[in-house]
């Protein structure tokens, strides 16, 4: 696929797996974005997973032939985008891979490239193609400490590495056009959560270094090439890093036997009377199509209040609503109302303990929570009076 005269995506789309990082649901698939310039030498930024080696060869064969490549530079090393290296070295015996101090030691590790084989850049540093030049500016934490970006200058083209990265495979012709923005707002925001979120600080800071840079082309690692709503997505990656979040509730919640998922039911239902925005997640998302803990996250980034359900679990807290919570805490979450509820048979503790981990991440409790014995019935609780809390 041509980008421009010296610019093509041979990425490909992984649509068999089923959980990225062994974690992630993909409902509507990812891809693994690999980008080539051509000029007087020929660059390859990043691969992509192994197991697409012949789609992959097959698309840098329909781009440039039989032509050699001269550089491949390795903006990222987690092996969804740099598990393709040692063959690219066997093919290729005169490519050097361009990387920095921090990638050196990983790409020896996983793959024993010889020192001899890379061409080590620092902050700022240059590699020229001919008419072509490529920038590199290092955005440590985005996603691991060795993660850097590469501007090629002539075309105002950055590839940014998993930031500005989404879910979901790509359409035949990369490119976003009107709408695309819309239809991956969603993937992107659970990805954002999901992947990156812990790293909102070394967003901010990748932010504003590449703020000088005039964007004209996004090529991030996954999803679309953005060259239509370049803003919509930088403004929405900055949103999420700076945690900034809309009125809103999250409900999510465990149950083995339904009693917390009623009265998790009971609270959604009252949300939905009054037109307050929600989001519902089942953290255990056994049924098909849910998201569990993933879906949770990425709503947990678009809502300013947090409401957890879990059942006393041999007294403690439901393990999937441990999870959660767990990754709430790892994401450094800040500014969140918190409110929780649970059923128990002879002695409650979920709720409590629930709370307890709500104040240790400063979320601004909203009551003592609803825990409640045995079964969940309407006329025993107020849920119109919770539902008060979250207006
Ligand atoms: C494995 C297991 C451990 C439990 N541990 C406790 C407990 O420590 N304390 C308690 O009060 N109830 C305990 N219960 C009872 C549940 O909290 C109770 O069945 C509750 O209604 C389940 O809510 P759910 O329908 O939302 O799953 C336990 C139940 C199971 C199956
Ligand atoms: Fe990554
Ligand atoms: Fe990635």
């Amino acid at each position: 696929m041509k980008l421009s005269e010296r610019l093509y995506y041979v990425g490909v789309n992984d649509d068999h797996k089923s959980l990225f990082e062994g974690l992630w649901p993909l409902p509507e698939g990812v891809s693994y974005n690999s980008y080539l310039v051509v000029d007087d030498k020929v660059a390859l930024i990043d691969t992509v997973e192994h197991g697409f080696e012949d789609e992959f060869f097959a698309g840098i064969a329909e781009s440039i032939g039989d032509r050699d490549i001269d550089y491949l530079v390795v903006n990222h090393m987690e092996p969804d985008h740099s598990s393709l290296i040692a063959l690219m070295l066997e093919r290729y015996p005169r490519l050097k891979v361009i990387a920095n101090a921090k990638t050196l030691p990983m790409l020896k590790g996983y793959y024993s490239v010889p020192s001899e084989r890379v061409l080590v850049v620092g902050e700022g540093d240059v590699v020229c193609l001919g008419s072509s030049t490529l920038r590199f500016y290092m955005i440590p934490m985005v996603h691991w400490p060795e993660t850097m970006v590469t501007w090629l200058e002539e075309e105002g083209t950055l590839f940014s590495g998993d930031a500005f990265g989404t879910f979901g495979s790509v359409a035949e012709d990369v490119v976003d056009k009107d709408g695309t923005f819309d239809i991956y707002r969603d993937e992107m925001i659970r990805y954002y959560s999901n992947i990156v979120g812990k790293y909102g600080n070394p967003v901010q800071s990748a932010l504003k270094k590449l703020s000088c840079l005039d964007i004209k082309r996004l090529c991030s690692t996954h999803g679309p090439v953005w060259e239509n709503d370049i803003v919509s997505v930088v403004d929405l990656y900055d949103k999420l890093s700076r945690n900034e979040v809309e009125r809103g509730v999250c409900i999510a919640y465990g149950s083995m036997y339904g009693n917390t998922a009623a009265a998790a039911d009971a609270l959604a239902m009252e949300l939905d009377r009054r037109g307050i925005p929600y989001a519902i997640h089942d953290l255990a998302g056994n049924n098909a199509g849910e998201l569990g803990v993933s879906g949770a996250l990425r709503d947990v980034f678009k809502y300013d209040t947090v409401v957890v359900g879990s059942p006393t679990y041999n007294n403690g807290i439901f393990p999937p609503v441990e999870t959660f919570m767990k990754a709430l805490s790892a994401r450094m979450i800040k500014g969140r109302r918190f409110y929780a509820f649970g059923s128990y048979t002879w002695s409650g503790v979920s709720v409590r303990q629930l709370n307890g981990l709500a104040e240790s991440m400063d979320f601004e409790i909203l009551g003592p929570g609803l825990s409640f014995p045995q079964a969940y019935a309407a006329e025993k609780f107020d849920m119109k009076a919770i539902a008060d809390l979250f207006a």
